[in-house]
């Protein structure tokens, strides 16, 4: 392999991404300035959920190929092509993003830069955030403009991290020289076919924040159908299924039901709509504070749904939350609207308590305060109203029968459009799902 690569930031992207070059052949070192972190990713333990992640990132480490620091002096010397992945999350009370730890990953490493070398930024970041570091960079680096910066933005979904890493739709290169381009089009060779689009730093940087509003907006519209729906009497996945024939609008992303959460789509469209004010173009982006505030009100929508089964009051009732992660098969519970619903139901008063396959930890450290149960079995025990708020196939499997038997009245709330109405009904139970009748 003709470069050594290193990945400064080691959350869901850029383990991914230090495992899956590794995977591929080359010698990576990654990074993080989290001590004990790097210590479980040298020995091979993942301290995240992802599917199929851990068996790369052994593969990795057992041959050699992929090794973990806290050294940015030792970054420096070991790598030809730097891959930036640190987070750049909303700001407290603010929309904007936090670019600070972008800043420190690369006013840290520049010192270190004493030879040719690329540097690629691949977190989401508000545009011209890469020209500004661009400027950083030849101005720390004792190489100078031999040290280059690129931009690379990352599109993978949790979940299917590995998959959308190694199998990419397209890979978007902002590039101000030939070289730039020739090196990471190298680095990606071994792919194969994809279709690689090369441009200029701002025209990459959006490309990220104009796919995650795209995704966002498409989310929130069904949503805005399910409220007209949920007004005329109509069902939104009877609507969203006849929509979904139409080759221009496709099926993907038009479920309806709780919304969007995590830790990208929320905060990636309010920091755009930061930037976008910045530029003086803001007018282009209020349409994202409408489907900021459509996600927001299904969160608001299912609370008030629940209640209305709960007899009109959470006071003295028993509610079992199924589902605590953003969304399923992720232990993620970032911005999560399962966790908003279930806080916003104890906060009226409501017994609640949460039961997630995975997310269970991370659920119970953010909020000690909600109870939470081992099974979905356990945490339905005794509960006057059961909400499905993150479809789990385990959820989805789950038997309305058995659950009949231990419940203290059969009500379901489907926040995800996810359970076969029919089974639950004719199980006797009150079955009511977002935006159906
Ligand atoms: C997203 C983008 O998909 C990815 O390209 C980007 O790089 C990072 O942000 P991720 O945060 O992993 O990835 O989640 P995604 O699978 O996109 O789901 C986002 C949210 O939308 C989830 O809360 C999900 O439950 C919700 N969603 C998705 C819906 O409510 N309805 C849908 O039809 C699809």
């Amino acid at each position: 392999m003709p470069y050594r690569l290193t990945v400064i930031g080691t959350g869901y992207l850029g383990i991914t991404h230090a495992a899956c070059m590794a995977d591929l052949g080359y010698d990576v070192l990654g990074l993080d300035i989290d001590a004990d972190k790097i210590r479980r990713l040298n020995s091979g333990d993942l301290p995240i959920h992802e599917p199929g992640l851990e068996p790369v990132l052994r593969r990795g480490i057992e041959s050699g190929r992929l090794r973990f620091t806290t050294s940015y002096e030792e970054v420096a010397a070991f790598g030809d092509v730097h891959f930036v992945c640190v987070g750049t999350p909303q700001k407290r009370g603010e929309y904007a993003a936090d670019v600070s730890y972008m800043d420190n990953a690369i006013t840290s490493l520049a010192p270190f830069l004493d030879r040719e070398c690329l540097v690629v930024g691949k977190s989401t970041v508000p545009v011209g955030t890469a020209e500004r570091l661009a400027g950083i960079l030849t101005q720390l680096a004792p190489a100078g403009v031999q040290a280059e910066l690129a931009w690379n933005p990352e599109f993978l979904r949790e979940g299917f991290a590995v998959q959308d890493t190694l199998n990419p739709d397209r890979i978007v290169l902002g590039v101000r020289t030939e070289r730039a381009e020739k090196v990471l089009r190298e680095v990606y060779e071994p792919l194969g076919e994809v279709p690689v689009v090369v441009t200029d730093f701002p025209t990459a940087e959006l490309v990220k924040s104009a796919a995650n509003s795209f995704l966002a907006t498409k989310i929130s519209f069904i949503n805005a159908m399910a409220e007209v729906c949920e007004a005329a009497h109509a069902d939104v996945q009877q609507l969203s299924l006849a929509l979904s024939y139409d080759d221009r609008i496709g099926g993907r992303f038009l479920n309806p039901g709780l919304g969007f959460g995590g830790g990208c789509l929320p905060k990636d469209i309010r920091a755009f709509m930061a930037r976008a004010g910045e530029l003086g173009a803001d007018q282009a982006l209020t349409f994202l504070r409408e489907v900021d505030m459509i996600n927001m009100r299904r969160r608001a929508r299912m609370v008030d749904l629940a209640r209305e089964l709960a007899g009109g009051s959470f006071h003295g009732c028993t509610v079992g939350v199924l589902g605590a992660a953003f969304k399923p098969n992720s232990d993620d519970i970032r911005d999560s609207p399962a966790l908003d619903v279930a806080v916003t139901i104890g906060h009226q008063g409501g017994q609640v308590t949460v039961y997630d396959p995975i997310a269970l930890d991370n659920a119970r450290k953010a909020h000690p305060e909600l109870k939470y149960g081992d099974s979905a079995v356990e945490a339905v025990r005794g509960a006057h109203v059961v909400l499905l708020l993150t479809e789990w196939q385990e959820f989805v499997d789950l038997d309305p029968e058995e659950l009949g038997a231990v419940v203290a009245t059969r009500r379901i709330v489907d926040g995800r459009n996810a359970l076969n109405s029919e089974a639950w009904r004719s199980a006797g139970w009150h079955y009511r799902a977002l935006g159906r009748p």
